[in-house]
Formats: C-alpha cells, structure tokens, sequence
C-alpha cells in the first residue's frame, strides 16, 4: 500500500473513533495510538494548549502586551498559555513548550503545519529525543482557536511531505467537537 493508501483506509476509523465522543484527550488518546500503530511512525502525539497555572504578575502582563498586543487581545493565546504534553505513543518527550518555541510553539504560532525534512537544520528545535531526524507539526483547531498541536517524528530524514500534510490536517479535524 502506497502512503496515500494508508491515509485513506485510516481517515474513516479515526472519524469512527471521534464521532459521539467529546472528551478531547480520549480522543487524541485513540488517535495517537491509530496513527503510530498503522503509519509506523516513531513518536506520535499531542500537546494541548494549557493557560500557565499560575497568573501571570502585573509586571508580567505589561510585558507580555508590549510584546505581542495582539495575543493580550486573544484572551492571552500564547501569552499566558503553554504546550503541555498530552497523549502519545512512542519515547518519553518533554512536557512543556513555550508559545513560539520549536517546530511545535512555531506552528502553533504560525497556525499552520510545518514539515521538518531534517531537524538539525530548524533553528531553535527542540530535541526530545536525539534519535528525530524529521518531524511534521499540525495545529488542531477549534474554530478560529488553535487548542492542540499534533506533532510526529520520524528518525529517517525527509519522512513528511504535502501528502502527510494533507491527510494529517484532515485527521486533525476530526477532533473538535
Ligand atoms: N521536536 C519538538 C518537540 C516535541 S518532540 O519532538 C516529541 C519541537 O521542536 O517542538
């Protein structure tokens, strides 16, 4: 089966799979464990945008504004929220990314998926596991909002193209609601 294949006989289960249930990391859960199972992928997984636990100081919030206006009017999107690790499949991965910070927080950032072809040459990645050569980074969103990032390594170069990009973002979209 070609990779297009695959992607196509897999769409209809993760829907099944999504379908009737709200609860987001049951189905993320499901989704995480379909995909590395039938794609074969190396680490597959989520992270959820997460407000900081704490609030953040006075002194915090005017930096934030005059960094980033137009996340202070989002309700703090990025700026009083972070990536926290969600479910998964695969090596152990770290738990926490800031808003704009490796191939994660950029495309959260960017609100829209980044291919990876080789890790070492993405300024700023962030290396979970020494052994990801490539890597695909989706945004899932809930409405206009990002609320997660579904993000796959590969420890082959080059693994992703506009093909996983494709059927991944569809994957993606099953997820809301
Ligand atoms: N490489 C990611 C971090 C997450 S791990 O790959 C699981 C990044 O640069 O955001």
């Amino acid at each position: 089966m070609t990779k297009e294949e695959r992607y196509q006989a897999l769409l209809p289960q993760a829907e099944a799979l999504c379908e009737g249930e709200t609860d987001m990391i049951a189905k993320m859960a499901n989704i995480s464990a379909l995909l590395h199972r039938e794609m074969g992928f190396w680490w597959t997984g989520f992270y959820r945008v997460v407000p900081h636990p704490q609030p953040l100081s006075f002194q915090e919030r005017g930096a934030v504004r005059a960094v980033s206006p137009s996340l202070e009017r989002r309700g703090g999107q990025g700026g009083e929220a972070e990536l926290v690790l969600g479910p998964f499949q695969g090596p152990v991965a770290c738990t926490r990314i800031a808003y704009g910070r490796g191939v994660c927080g950029t495309a959260w950032k960017e609100r829209r998926t980044i291919v990876v072809p080789d890790v070492e040459q993405f300024p700023g990645h962030i290396a979970c596991s020494s052994e990801s050569r490539s890597e695909i980074v989706v945004p899932v969103f809930e409405g206009e909002e990002v609320i997660a990032v579904l993000d796959i390594d590969s420890r082959d170069l080059a693994t992703f193209d506009d093909t996983d990009r494709l059927w991944l973002e569809k994957i993606a979209a099953c997820l809301p609601g």
